[in-house]
């Protein structure tokens, strides 16, 4: 179990996080939204023991996170983060060896460290390029080098922070192509964005963050329907949520579930 409770922190002159009480075990994949500089990359390196709150705690198995060089190694075998810069995690200039580091790390025999890369690669569709050196890639390539490093761990949570930004919509698309598939193993996703459209697709809760605080928690269709919520929060709402509740049409999860339904509807109107 993944959570915070009471979470405050500070850098030298700025309360970011006052008194964060989350929970990421509860449902498959948490969102969690809020305007630009809100708190929630700096929530994102406290969840992997990059930072440490002054007060409060990270719960991991419902204890304090032990911030020893074991305890810490143990923690990100088993929850993954990609940070929102990938420089930030890339320590190679070989592909390859930059997403094996961590298995290597845990001595995982040579032929499943393998077996993982090139799985991970697949996944992220990173075989076109995957003999550059890092240092000449484009963002969104290393974005998705830093995510085949943390999907290469099949850690039981994965924390993306701004998986999408510097993504084409082809890369979006198998983002989200991506979490189902760790949902479906089993696995747990917290996931922040500014695309508060991907957010309210692939999320089965939300969080939204407003200075350093929990504003709304809940199911994402009944948050995002709290319009002046959003708005007071820096945010816009999705546009399926906006179809629903401005021009009353049928409350859809996804874009395929909405044209269907509209399909549906004109038929039947027809008939
Ligand atoms: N290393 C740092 N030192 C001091 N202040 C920081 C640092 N990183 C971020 N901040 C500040 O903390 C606040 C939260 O930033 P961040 O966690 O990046 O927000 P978000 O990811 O929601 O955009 C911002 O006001 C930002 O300027
Ligand atoms: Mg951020």
């Amino acid at each position: 179990m993944l959570a915070t409770t009471d979470l405050w922190f500070r850098y030298q002159d700025e309360q970011v996080l006052k008194g964060l009480t989350l929970d990421f075990s509860a449902h498959a994949v948490t969102g969690l939204v809020g305007a630009n500089g809100c708190g929630k990359s700096t929530l994102f390196m406290n969840l992997s023991g990059l930072l440490r709150p002054q007060r409060g705690a990270v719960l991991w198995q419902g204890k304090p996170l032990d911030y020893g060089r074991r305890g810490l190694l143990a923690l990100r075998q088993r929850v993954a983060t990609l940070f929102q810069d990938p420089d930030r995690q890339i320590f190679y200039t070989d592909i390859d060896s930059d997403i094996a580091f961590s298995l290597r790390n845990l001595g995982v025999a040579e032929a499943e460290i393998a077996r993982r890369v090139e799985e991970a690669l697949t996944l992220v569709d990173a075989h076109a390029f995957r003999h550059r050196p890092i240092q000449c890639l484009s963002h969104g390539q290393k974005k998705r080098v830093a995510l085949a490093g943390a999907l290469v761990l099949q850690a039981e949570y994965l924390l993306l922070d701004e998986p999408t930004a510097g993504l084409d919509p082809a890369g979006r698309a198998q983002m989200i192509e991506i979490i189902r598939r760790i949902v479906a193993q089993g696995n747990h996703v917290v996931i922040s964005s500014h695309d508060i459209d991907l957010i309210y697709e692939v999320s089965d809760t939300v969080y939204v963050l407003g200075h350093g605080e929990v504003l709304a928690h809940g199911e994402p269709g009944a948050v995002f329907a709290r319009s002046e919520l959003i708005a007071d929060a820096g945010l816009t709402q999705p546009w399926l949520v906006k179809l629903h509740a401005q021009a009353g049409l049928p409350l859809c999860k996804t874009e395929d579930e909405f044209f269907q339904r509209m399909r549906r509807e004109a038929r039947k109107e027809r008939s």
